[in-house]
Order: structure tokens, then sequence, then C-alpha cells
């Protein structure tokens, strides 16, 4: 992608990466990606965020198309995380008079990243810089949208404000640049859908600074909300932010406990506990929500378990046990759990077994890494249910239910 003029003064020079699977290690893609990097020109130059390194080249290309890299006076990096910090060094090597823009929590982070000891302006709330007689860049904080160090950066002119990985979606459109270059069909069909579910994955477990974050931008006129990913968002805008905040809200009711069961199962045992399980908890009054654990999860299967997950009061975990260990889906769920803030909640363990169920103590290890309240036990039956086995679930729910409401 070439550099492309958005306003006289402001310029995308960041690149696509249509065909990435799978981001971070961690989260399938169905369209790919974006690493959005963008230039302001005038009296003095500006680079906002930089790109992946494997992407300098044509990053470099496109901020030659529109100026001398050695011309660059500013390079904001709006937070550490090296998709788009990662041609920092780089990008110095021809900039070497840029000034490093970051937040006061990102100067550890950077340092230890590059291993190199740079100097910076540390921004905050109160910290603009002119740019030139009608060029004024200004910061707002916004930690943990998705790191600790995350800022926004607003160009007050253009009423454009730059929000790092936060209103962003792994979403490599077709044809254009923009939100309001999509037809109807494409903007809700398929980026809206990728703007949740990067909500879901990325945002939701930080809901509360996410509301601060939007709090703190609503007085701000923007013309341009523009994330480090996916379309620059000239269409939709107050929605695009009303949607951060209701979906920040959606949390659970006081009245009405709630459980998600999750499972893999080999030949169906497993599976049988787990709607067993969801029945007792069912005549308890307990809301629940049940799912399989598929060998391929989808982004979009992640990011539904994940919402469930984000406002229900307990999380059970099902397998069958192999060789000692669970099965491969429950391995790369457990890993994936990481991005849900399940301290509090309590965690249960289930599954069925043929003459070792060592495997569901890796699960109980996890979440109780994961500072969960597990209850004590974890409810196993030996190859397949029948009446009798099925009879211990009652305890175990007993005491799940205790659990989510603070008896035990
Ligand atoms: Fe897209 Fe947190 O980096």
């Amino acid at each position: 992608m070439p550099a492309i003029k958005i306003s006289d003064t402001l310029y995308s020079v960041g690149v696509k990466h249509p065909d990435l699977k799978v981001f971070d290690l961690l989260m399938p893609l169905m369209h790919g990606t974006t690493y959005n990097s963008f230039l302001i020109t005038g009296e003095k130059n500006v680079v906002i965020d930089t790109v992946k390194l494997k992407f300098f080249g044509e990053f470099i290309e496109n901020i030659k198309q529109v100026i001398d890299p050695s011309k660059i006076d500013y390079i904001v990096i709006q937070h550490n995380e090296l998709d788009h910090a990662g041609s920092l060094l780089k990008l110095l090597e021809l900039a070497p008079g840029a000034k490093i823009v970051i937040s006061k929590a990102a100067e550890n982070f950077l340092n230890n990243s590059f291993n190199s000891k740079l100097d910076f302006i540390k921004a905050d709330d109160t910290t603009e810089i002119k740019l030139g007689p009608s060029q004024t860049l200004k910061f707002v904080s916004a930690p943990f949208l998705h790191w600790p160090d995350t800022m926004f950066t607003y160009y007050a002119e253009e009423k454009a404000l730059f929000t790092c990985d936060a209103f962003g979606a792994h979403y490599c459109q077709k044809k254009g640049l923009y939100s309001g270059d999509m037809d109807r069909a494409e903007f809700e069909d398929d980026y809206f859908k990728q703007f949740k579910i990067y909500f879901e994955i990325i945002m939701r477990v930080y809901s509360t600074k996410v509301v601060s974050a939007c709090e703190k931008i609503k007085s701000l006129p923007i013309n341009l909300l523009l994330p480090s990913h996916g379309p620059l968002v000239n269409a939709d805008i107050a929605r695009h932010v009303k949607c951060y905040i209701d979906w920040s809200f959606s949390a659970p009711s006081a009245e009405c406990k709630k459980a998600v069961i999750v499972y893999s199962s080999m030949y169906g045992s497993t599976m049988k506990m787990a709607y067993h399980i969801e029945s007792l908890l069912k005549l308890r009054g307990v809301k629940t929500f049940v799912a399989e654990i598929p060998f391929a999860m989808s982004e979009s299967q992640m990011a539904d378990v994940i919402k469930e997950i984000a406002v229900s009061d307990a999380l059970l975990i099902g397998s069958s046990t192999i060789c000692s260990t669970v099965l491969k889906p429950i391995w790369d769920f457990l890993f994936f759990l990481a991005t849900v803030e399940l301290k509090g909640k309590t965690g249960g363990v289930f599954g069925s077994f043929g003459w070792d169920p060592q495997g569901l103590k890796i699960i109980e290890l996890v979440l109780s890494n994961y500072k969960m309240k597990l209850i004590k036990d974890m409810y196993k039956i030996k190859f397949v249910p029948s009446e009798d086995k099925l009879l211990p679930a009652q305890e175990f729910v007993d005491r799940l239910v205790k659990s989510m409401n603070g008896e035990e």
C-alpha cells in the first residue's frame, strides 16, 4: 500500500498484511490485518507509530514518497507492542534528530524492548506539542487499552484522534482505506463483526479502563478516528465509541448467577457430563452457556465464548484425559483464557478418564494460576457415565452454587 494523502498535512504511511492468518500466535484472522502509521507534515514532521519490523522496507518507502526521513522531528509511539513500535530503531537510523514521544508508563517498556537507552519526551494529558502556527498535538493517556502504556494522540486542527489499538479491527479491507469506503453489506457483515470480535478478545478484559478513556475523549470534536489496525474510521464514529461503552457495561445481573461450561470430548462421555451439570445448574436457577471447544477454534467462536465468560460468575472446564494430559483443544483454550479476567470467578473441573485422571489436574493448576476460586474436588467419571456415576454431580453443583453465592 503506498502513502495515501488524508489531508494537506496528514498521510497514511502504514502497511497491509492481508494474508496473516494468526495474530500474535493467539487470534485467528479471517481478513488479515493492517499496521497503520501516520505522517504529519509541516514546519515539523511527525510519525505516529511505526510498523512491524518485517515491513520496514515498505514503510520507509511510503514515508519517502512524502518527505525525506531525515526531516522527521518527532516519532510518537503510542504503546510499546512491536507490531507498532517494531521499526523504531531502524527509523531512528534514518531520522537521527527525531525526538521520541511516549507516555510516562512506556519508558521502562521501550528501554527493555530495545535494550537501548533512548531519550524520550514523556507526554500526559496536559502535554501539547506545537508543530506550527496551526498545528497542535495533544495526548490522552489511555492506560490498559490494551497495554499499561497506551496513549492516544489528538491532532487538534484536523480533529483527528489516533487511538492506538482501541477502536481497531483486524480487518484488511478489499478496497479503500476508510470505513466509509465499504458498502453497507461489507461494513456490517464483515468489518463490524471483526470490530466487535477485536473488542471481545483484546479490550473486554479492561472494560472499566475503556469506559474511562471514552469519558476522556467525549468532549473532543472528532472527524477521524485513526486506530492502529483496520480501516480509518470516517463513518459511524459515534457508533464506534458508543459500542465500546455499551459493550463495556454489559455486565452480569446481580440477581441471577451465570455459569459457562466448556468441554472437549473424545467419545461423548465428557459431553454427557457437561450437559448433566448444565441441567442441574438450571434447576438451581443458574443461567448457563455451554460450548464445545473444537479442534481449530475460529475467531468468532472464541469471541462468543470470551464474551460469555466475561459476564459469568463461574467457568467449568471439562476434558477427556489421554496419556495423562488433556485434549489439545483444551490446552489451546487454557492458553487463550489469558485474555479474560478470571480472578475471583468460581472455577470447576470435570471429565471422563480411562485409568488415569491426571489430565484434569492440569486444568486445575492453570485455573488456579489465573486466580480463580476453585471448588474442592473435581468431578470425574471412569470411562462412560451411567445413572449411578452421574449422581456425584449433585454435590459438585452444590459446591459450585455455594461458591458463586459466596457461601464457601
Ligand atoms: Fe496492535 Fe497492542 O498492538
